[in-house]
């Protein structure tokens, strides 16, 4: 069996939550105030987590991606990392977080297998910061950077969310930094899974708009041929030779055509998709006595369901109840 939906997409790349919780409140993900998260006993278990994976890998995922919330959170999870780099079949350990306790936790993770690290960093200064995420920590994310490089994590990306009227002033010096430091960055578009309803399409400041400034201030770019054609970024490298960057653009250029990617969230619910207004209940399996082969055609049977696309810029489209931190970035 493999993952394959019903336009021919293959499935190899797995997204799974490991918390709600986060340190921070990214309005472009959680409420102000007043969330409620889950309790732990409807979050997964490492052991459970781990199953599921070894089911999805049996099934062709070769890639796994930690998210959350903030993973790093969730107590001891380099223990997890160190499960999941054993897992036969899979080539490739990621984990995206906020970096706020990055500089405590890079060395662990490294150790434990981590291969590749996503910081998210929308903004240089420390207002800006503030604005997004309604609270202090912009220096500790820097020092969880520069940690990350100092435990020797290879590749680390940048992850920058552009908002219009708010990020415009933040493109050139993220843009700097990222070059300063050999460190790749992406730029995404702000999509519609904020809690709080606040998202509207006049807030959305395009790939395009932040590739035009950084090509008239930062220096000239080039496109790269994407690594894999799933990749859902447009790569530029600096015709100088001082880095890339990239270009996440979900709303203004759908790639959905592309996707490869299955998610779990931290209650164990599986989606076929960001956007996605159903869910099928593999923690239920799993706490049923539900065997391997059950958790795999449950597998199948979500990512057979696979609609084409989000369709954010149709009529049609129906915003998801679960907001970002709810699904796993
Ligand atoms: N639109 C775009 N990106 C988002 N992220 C979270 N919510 C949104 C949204 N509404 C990004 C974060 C982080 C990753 C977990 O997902 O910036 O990089
Ligand atoms: Fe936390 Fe990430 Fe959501 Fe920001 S985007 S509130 S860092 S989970």
């Amino acid at each position: 069996m493999e993952l394959i939906d019903g336009f021919g997409r293959k499935h190899d790349s797995l997204r799974i939550s490991v918390t709600d919780r986060c340190n921070i409140r990214c309005f472009y993900c959680m409420p102000a105030e007043g969330v409620r998260f889950k309790p732990q006993r409807e979050i997964l278990t490492f052991e459970e987590i781990e199953r599921l994976a070894r089911v999805a890998a049996g099934l062709g995922v070769r890639k796994i991606r930690l998210t959350g919330g903030e993973p790093l959170l969730r107590s001891d999870l380099p223990t997890l990392v160190a499960k999941l780099a054993e897992t036969p079949g899979l080539t490739d350990l990621a984990l995206t977080t906020n970096g706020i306790l990055l500089a405590d936790q890079a060395g662990a993770l490294k150790a434990a297998g981590l291969e590749r690290l996503n910081i998210s960093l929308d903004a240089m200064r420390e207002e800006v910061f503030q604005q997004i995420s309604r609270r202090e920590g912009l220096s500790r994310v820097f020092a969880g950077i520069f940690a990350a490089i100092e435990a020797g994590f290879e590749r680390i990306r940048l992850n920058a969310v552009s908002i219009r009227g708010l990020t415009e002033g933040e493109i050139v010096p993220l843009a700097e930094f990222a070059r300063r430091h050999g460190l790749e960055l992406r730029f995404i578009e702000y999509m519609p899974l904020d809690a709080e309803g606040g998202w509207s399409a006049g807030q959305v400041l395009t790939g395009e708009e932040v590739r035009r400034t950084i090509e008239r201030e930062v220096g000239r770019l080039v496109a790269v041929e994407r690594d894999h054609p799933s990749q859902p970024a447009s790569d530029f490298a600096y015709v100088d030779g001082g880095g890339r960057v990239g270009f996440i653009n979900p709303v203004s250029d759908s790639f959905c055509q592309a996707c490869n990617r299955l998610r779990l969230t931290a209650e164990g619910q599986l989606r076929n998709c960001l956007f996605s207004t159903v869910e099928w209940d593999a923690r239920r399996l799993l706490r049923g006595g539900g065997t391997d082969e059950e958790l795999a055609e449950m597998m199948a049977a979500c990512v057979g369901a696979k609609k084409a696309g989000h369709g954010i810029d149709t009529p049609e489209f129906i915003k998801p109840s679960r907001a970002m931190y709810q699904i796993g970035g």
